[in-house]
């Protein structure tokens, strides 16, 4: 055991988690106070709270109302309070100070406190990142429009260690490499997306220069992605609180430093929501209203339904056979559920996937199949053996 423990650690399997503050066993999204402090999160990671005096008691983001009137009573509104978003907790039976843990509000402490491990496990040469996605919790107090704003959500952040002082060029490369994701890679619309760059006095406490790429929601402009200019804010603190030597020796130039972190962070909540009501569209085809989901092919759950026309053996042979030729190619469903096959094509339409095959009682005879096209609901014929270059080529 201890051999493969050692391993682990060794070839960056498995770290154990915040070793350079002593470590905290069994735990990886709860984190010892000891972090946060260095970090700045216990003093700095804070909303402004605003209570209302009048019927309804309702609390608000003080950044979130105009005005001295509550949004929902019209009561007064008492005098803004900063509210730690840190859910705070004890590991182990006895709750004293030694004890005291928060669920990570972000990941990204966990890559730097990991720093020295990854350093000393992998052969990475600055410029490099680490990623990491999973839980991260904050106590909002205002969570809302659906899953724009939760208290759990699946965070995934980039930490990209830089030479010092060369972040202002790979802040841009970033800022627009993530911008172009978006826009060819997932399919949002480039109309529906624009930068906001942070004024310095709301930059948060580590950041030097922040850009929020923002989506336009029904509910108005706000936060898909932050792309930040974390410096060496991070790594220098962990250095001073921790005493472990966290710097970099570069093997071209000799020299030891701190890098650099520029960090782009988003949650799949976010893009999750964001897909979806940049997908939503109704139409009418052949004079019905028509509900259907423009994803891209790369995010669409399904990409390929094979829909036999009936019941009958000799098709859902055939069917079979196509789903088979397709799989592993693509992500595919088999829809052979009875009803009418335009129910099964509305059904398709609004989970969003961009293609159905038909096989009907033609192509028992002429080995071909019908492809019906999402968006245009064009249909075309091609032959069996050509459907998957077809596909991948529409694709
Ligand atoms: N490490 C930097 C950081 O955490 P942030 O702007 O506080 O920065 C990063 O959060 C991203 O996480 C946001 O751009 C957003 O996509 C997502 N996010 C933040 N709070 C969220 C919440 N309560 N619910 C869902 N997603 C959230």
């Amino acid at each position: 055991m201890e051999k493969v423990v050692a391993l682990t650690k060794r070839r960056g399997f498995i770290f154990p988690s915040s070793e350079i503050y002593g470590g905290i066993s069994g735990s990886t999204l709860m984190m010892p106070a000891a972090v946060w402090a260095a970090s700045g999160h216990l003093e700095n990671f804070v909303d402004p709270l605003r209570q209302c005096l009048g019927q309804c008691k309702k609390r608000w983001r003080a950044d979130h109302v105009k005005g001295d009137r509550c949004p929902e009573c019209g009561g007064p509104l008492d005098e803004p309070r900063m509210f730690n978003l840190m859910f705070k907790t004890h590991v182990g039976p006895v709750e004293d100070h030694a004890s005291e843990v928060y669920l990570r509000p972000e990941t990204a402490q966990g890559m730097f406190v990991d720093f020295k491990n990854v350093i000393n496990s992998t052969r990475v040469r600055v410029p490099f990142g680490i990623a990491q996605q999973g839980k991260a919790f904050r106590n909002e107090i205002t969570p809302g429009n659906f899953v724009f704003r939760v208290r759990e959500f699946e965070l995934m952040e980039m930490e990209y260690f830089v030479k010092p002082n060369e972040d202002d060029e790979w802040f841009k490369y970033w800022r627009e490499e993530r911008r172009r994701w978006y826009v060819e890679d997932l399919g949002l619309s480039p109309d529906r997306l624009r930068f906001y760059e942070h004024p310095k006095e709301s930059l948060s406490h580590y950041s030097k220069q922040t850009t929020d790429i923002e989506y336009e929601f029904p509910f108005g402009w706000g936060e898909l992605e932050g792309v930040a200019d974390r410096t060496d804010f991070d790594l220098r603190v962990h250095q001073e609180h921790s005493k472990e030597d966290l710097s970099y020796l570069d093997p071209e130039t000799n020299q030891r430093y701190l890098p650099w972190v520029i960090e782009p962070a988003v949650s799949l909540e976010r893009i999750f929501i964001t897909l979806l009501l940049d997908a939503y569209d109704e139409d009418v085809i052949n004079n019905e209203p028509r509900v259907v989901l423009r994803l891209h092919a790369n995010v669409a759950p399904v990409q390929v339904a094979v829909v036999p026309l009936s019941k009958k053996e000799g098709l859902i042979k055939v069917a079979r056979e196509v789903q088979s030729s397709l799989q592993g190619r693509f992500r595919v469903e088999y829809d052979q559920t009875g009803g009418h096959i335009g129910r099964r094509y509305r059904r398709q339409d609004e989970i969003g996937t961009p293609f159905c095959v038909t096989v009907d009682f033609d192509t028992l005879n002429d080995r071909a199949v019908t492809i019906r096209q999402r968006d245009s609901t064009q249909q075309e014929r091609v032959p069996i053996a050509d459907l998957p270059d077809r596909l991948q080529q529409l694709l």
